[in-house]
């Protein structure tokens, strides 16, 4: 029988629950989803790719038919050299809608043969990016429940060298141990 590849293409900084949820959903429609993280040496982002790969490796360790890569240049380019039939792309609101519509037809332009498939995080998640989760956890705000317990945690270790550093030497009675 014939196997359908996907891609799940974006830059995943951080990876959040709208994201799982779409992979989930990814890995049941697709025999194999891959996870491709966008080498993007314009952005600056908050994890490094490498910090962002190993999120997603642990993130997506359930999914047998889940893998993680990384990939620079053109997603078409990157998605042909995979044998991969499919992109897909996850769409919250009709905001999403013109941007994506617009990428997935020059996709469909520089590769006919390559489909775009769009699916719809569930409706909780409708309002989350992993933008308004930075900004958030930058301000000080609680993110819980929008991103998995671990991104969680990196986020404040992240933006608080100091989490990182008691958790190494635990703080006794207001001195380090
Ligand atoms: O997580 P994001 O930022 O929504 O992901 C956007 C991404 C990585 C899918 C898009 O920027 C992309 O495909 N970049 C690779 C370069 C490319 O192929 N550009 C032409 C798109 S028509």
């Amino acid at each position: 029988m014939k196997k359908v590849t996907a891609i799940y293409p974006g830059s995943f900084d951080p990876p959040t629950n709208g994201h799982l949820d779409l992979i989930e959903r990814g890995s049941e429609i697709f025999d194999e989803l891959t996870v491709a993280l966008l080498r993007n040496s314009e952005k600056q982002p908050l994890f490094s790719l490498a910090e962002r790969t190993r999120m997603l490796e642990e993130l997506t360790a359930p999914f047998k038919n889940v893998h993680v890569d990384t990939f620079e240049g053109l997603t078409v380019e990157y998605a042909v050299k995979v044998k991969a039939k499919a992109i897909l792309r996850g769409i919250r609101a009709i905001s999403d809608y013109e941007y994506e519509l617009q990428m997935a037809l020059m996709n469909r332009k520089l590769h006919p043969e390559l489909e775009t498939v769009f699916m719809m995080p569930h409706q909780k998640y409708s309002y989350l990016s992993s933008r308004l989760v930075r900004e958030i956890a930058r301000l000080g705000g609680s993110i819980e429940g929008l991103v998995p317990e671990m991104v969680e945690r990196r986020l404040k270790e992240k933006l608080d060298p100091a989490v990182k550093l008691a958790k190494v030497r635990p703080i006794k009675s207001g001195k380090r141990a």
